[in-house]
């Protein structure tokens, strides 16, 4: 059988010690209250430690443990890594959701754009995972879910940085889904649609199908408790982008230049 498939028997996730990057506002906020009530250790992280103390709090629960971290800082999540290996000596899943997005202009095409969202999207979730991965292996079946969108199934409009950072998370996660399946780590994908939160709230174009953080997180919660390889929601909306990925170049670019002109 191939080692490829996940391992049939899903762990309780009741018994679990999770680490949650990107828990002081939108998607990884609204996880932050489910998944602690239903497993046994929650670690969350943001670099606004005020604000995840506030969200702790708001939570009523007893099992959350505030780290604050800057994802882009390989130092500082390797502290926080050692402190998780300190206290309970491993990690059995870490969901790293932490990013940002910033859009482009062509007409005033700036690099450093990219570097700031690349820095934080992808080399933010490659360094997660460097910190986090010695953890995992010290768990009896290991779990890395990584944060992407549904942007990465196809290129739109002033998304160059942006999808350019999701796309480049999908091939890593995929890459390293091949190559921890033989230790028996999961890895799982999350390819949101449109997610009402503060980040898209700076949106100022039409977000069809766009639902609450709390309906996010429950859709992820219910992947992670599968382990499905790709969480992807809303399946309406995620169906068309990768139906419209499937067309040939010409027609997929007609119907994607035709967005940017709206
Ligand atoms: N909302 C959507 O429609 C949507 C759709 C697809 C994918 N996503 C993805 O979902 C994830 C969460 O987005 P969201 O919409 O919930 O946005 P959000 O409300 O802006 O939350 C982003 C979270 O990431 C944290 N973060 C950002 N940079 C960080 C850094 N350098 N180090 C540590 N933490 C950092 C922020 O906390 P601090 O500022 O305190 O550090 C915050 O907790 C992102 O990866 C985003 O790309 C969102």
């Amino acid at each position: 059988m191939s080692s490829f498939k996940q391992q049939a028997t899903k762990p309780d996730i009741s018994q679990q010690v999770i680490w949650l990057t990107g828990a002081s506002s939108g998607i990884g906020e609204a996880l932050v209250k489910p998944l602690a009530e239903q497993c046994k250790t929650l670690i969350i992280s943001a670099r606004n430690g005020e604000k995840l103390q506030q969200v702790a709090h708001d939570t009523g629960c007893h099992n959350i443990t505030c780290a604050p971290v800057d994802i882009t800082n390989r130092d500082q999540l390797q502290r926080v890594a050692n402190d998780i290996e300190q206290h309970y000596g491993r990690l059995d899943t870490l969901i790293a959701n932490a990013g940002t997005c910033e859009y482009v202009d062509v007409g005033q095409f700036d690099a450093a754009l990219f570097e700031r969202v690349i820095n934080t999207n992808l080399m933010g979730l490659v360094n997660s995972v460097e910190a986090a991965l010695p953890l995992l292996r010290k768990s009896q079946r290991g779990y890395l879910l990584g944060m992407s969108s549904s942007v990465a199934y196809l290129p739109l409009t002033r998304a160059q940085a942006y999808g350019s950072s999701k796309a480049a998370t999908n091939h890593f996660l995929e890459a390293m889904k091949i190559d921890l399946a033989p230790e028996q780590i999961d890895v799982s994908v999350i390819c949101p649609g449109f997610v009402k939160t503060p980040l898209t709230d700076q949106n100022d174009f039409p977000m069809p199908m766009r639902i609450s953080a709390s309906e996010a997180a429950t859709e992820i919660i219910q992947g992670l408790k599968q382990r499905t390889w790709e969480i992807h929601f809303p399946r309406r909306f995620t169906r068309i982008l990768k139906l419209i990925a499937l067309l040939p170049a010409p027609l997929r670019m007609r119907i994607t230049q035709s967005m940017s002109r709206q």
